[in-house]
């Protein structure tokens, strides 16, 4: 099925302008080039280039789309953010990275990352490495709970792994309904609330793609890049990847104290990276009202020295 581009919409796009700051003759880098909505947006604000990167093959459409408009101002480079350093050794006045899965993988029934569609159950953004099926067929019980606790925050994760073992011993769980029916078994769906599901799902797309360990890398990889005064803006959509970014932030910003003229010691010699980091900065209610995908996005930025 032909991708539709133009139905998705950029979360927090305003926000992201804003707090990069786009200039004449810049380099920014858009981490996670997706449907290419920041991309596009970057290009229009300033007379600057774009180097794109994205670990989904499905996405080179979309690039030579943009590139037929833009020419050389954007350049692609496929891979992984995680490998930031290897990917762009280039000094730069900014990178955005809008983290997890796009609207277009989701819809994209057939890769397994919803619920909501049955087909194999993959999950791999890269279309490389162990899949989802991968993992639930062979992780053993208490690893397996573990994973399903961490990176879903799910409270039911030991019985949910029991039931797993207890499925796949009988046969092979390879498709998103039989890993959902399993789950259903545990944690009766409600209209009220969200579907059961969502927490497990969730937990095995990180572990499939090492989500929470490439935001580790990219915003180490993005920081070792920007040029003084580079603006490194984040948006995210849950607590996990939001702690790291949260945490990555405040251990390397300044501390900016005030020193006494009196006082006899020398000033601490200031080790900081950043100069100034955000507060979490959130969509607009109009936003989320058109587009219920941003209602858990996060924004945070921050200046390097
Ligand atoms: C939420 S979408 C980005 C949407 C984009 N901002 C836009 O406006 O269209 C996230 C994209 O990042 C990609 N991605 C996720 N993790 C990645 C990683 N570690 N390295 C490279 N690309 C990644 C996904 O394949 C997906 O295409």
């Amino acid at each position: 099925m032909p991708i539709d581009f133009q139905t998705h919409f950029p979360v927090m796009l305003p926000q992201v302008l804003e707090t990069l700051c786009p200039q004449d003759g810049g380099i920014y880098v858009d981490a996670t080039f997706g449907n290419g909505g920041y991309t596009e947006a970057i290009l229009n604000t300033a007379n600057c280039k774009v180097i794109a990167l994205d670990r989904d093959p499905n996405v080179l459409p979309r690039v030579k789309e943009l590139q037929a408009i833009y020419g050389d101002r954007l350049e692609f480079r496929a891979g992984c953010f995680g490998d930031f350093t290897e990917l762009v050794d280039e000094q730069i006045d900014g990178a955005v990275f809008d983290i997890g899965v796009s609207s277009m993988q989701l819809d994209q029934g057939e890769r397994g990352f919803s619920f909501s569609k049955n087909a194999p159950l993959d999950m791999r953004m890269s279309q490389s490495g162990q899949t989802a099926a991968d993992i639930i067929n062979n992780l053993p019980e208490s690893e397996l709970a573990d994973l399903i606790y961490q990176y879903g925050e799910e409270r039911k994760s030991r019985q949910i792994a029991a039931k797993i073992i207890a499925t796949r011993k009988l046969k092979k769980i390879e498709t998103t309904k039989e890993l959902a029916e399993i789950i259903y078994s545990i944690i009766r769906r409600s209209p009220n609330s969200i579907d059961p599901a969502t927490r497990t799902f969730q937990a095995l797309r990180i572990a499939v793609n090492d989500e929470l360990g490439e935001l580790q890398k990219g915003l180490s990889g993005a920081t070792t890049r920007l040029k003084s005064q580079g603006r490194l803006v984040v948006v995210d959509f849950h607590s996990l990847e939001d702690r790291i970014v949260k945490t990555f932030f405040k251990n390397n910003v300044g501390k900016n104290r005030h020193v006494s003229r009196y006082a006899v010691k020398p000033q601490e010699q200031d080790n900081a990276i950043f100069k100034e980091c955000s507060k979490a900065i959130f969509p607009s209610e109009e936003e989320v009202r058109k587009n219920s995908r941003s209602r858990s996005a996060k924004l945070r930025y921050a200046v390097k020295q």
